[in-house]
């Protein structure tokens, strides 16, 4: 797909929502990311499809899965599954990457409940990752499980617990 055509379909998508100035909707899929240099500065973004390799050189995908038990935030559920998926290893990027930090990439695609997509800030969940050029892929999934309980000090608006799984793509 084309670059014009990506904005025409961002520009008409009913799903269309806007957080950050950073959120690009692409029917049913948006796609983030942040090209950037070690730790990341915000510049250069690009809008990607699903279809383009972000990664050429896959070398582990790293799979999580996150909550938020009271107040739908699927940010908070969403950096709960980065840092589940990616909290137990310890890789030798330098040995692994040819280029080390600077040339590692990943590519985070998150399965996020749909109603609650629209509180997913991706510049936050990109703070659970210290290194590499972070490209963000959101999808419908995750899931929806009632808690049982409305907590309205913990910001409940309903007893909707999130569910939000993420697999992440390490490579260069
Ligand atoms: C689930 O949510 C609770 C807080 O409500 C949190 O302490 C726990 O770490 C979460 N578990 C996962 C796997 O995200
Ligand atoms: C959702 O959680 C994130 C990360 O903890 C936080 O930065 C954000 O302010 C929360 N959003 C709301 C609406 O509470």
């Amino acid at each position: 797909m084309t670059k014009p055509s990506i904005l025409v379909l961002f520009l008409i998508s009913n799903l269309l929502c806007i957080a950050n100035g950073f959120v690009i909707s692409i029917d049913d899929t948006k796609v983030f990311s942040r090209q950037s240099a070690l730790f990341g500065t915000r510049e250069n973004r690009e809008i990607t499809t699903l279809a383009d390799p972000k990664i050429e050189n896959i070398l582990m995908v790293e799979c999580g899965f996150g909550n938020d038990s009271h107040g739908q935030n699927a940010t908070k559920a969403a950096k709960r599954a980065c840092r589940n998926a990616i909290e137990f290893n310890s890789l030798s990027i330098k040995r692994m990457v040819p280029g080390g930090y600077e040339a590692m990439k990943l590519n985070v695609i998150l399965a996020v409940p749909k109603i609650y997509q629209d509180t997913l800030e991706v510049e936050e969940v990109a703070k659970t990752f210290p290194y590499g050029d972070i490209n963000f892929v959101v999808q419908d999934g995750g899931m929806i499980a009632p808690s049982g309980r409305v907590i309205e000090s913990l910001g409940d608006k309903n007893d909707d617990m999130l569910i939000v799984c993420a697999a992440v793509q390490v490579g260069y």
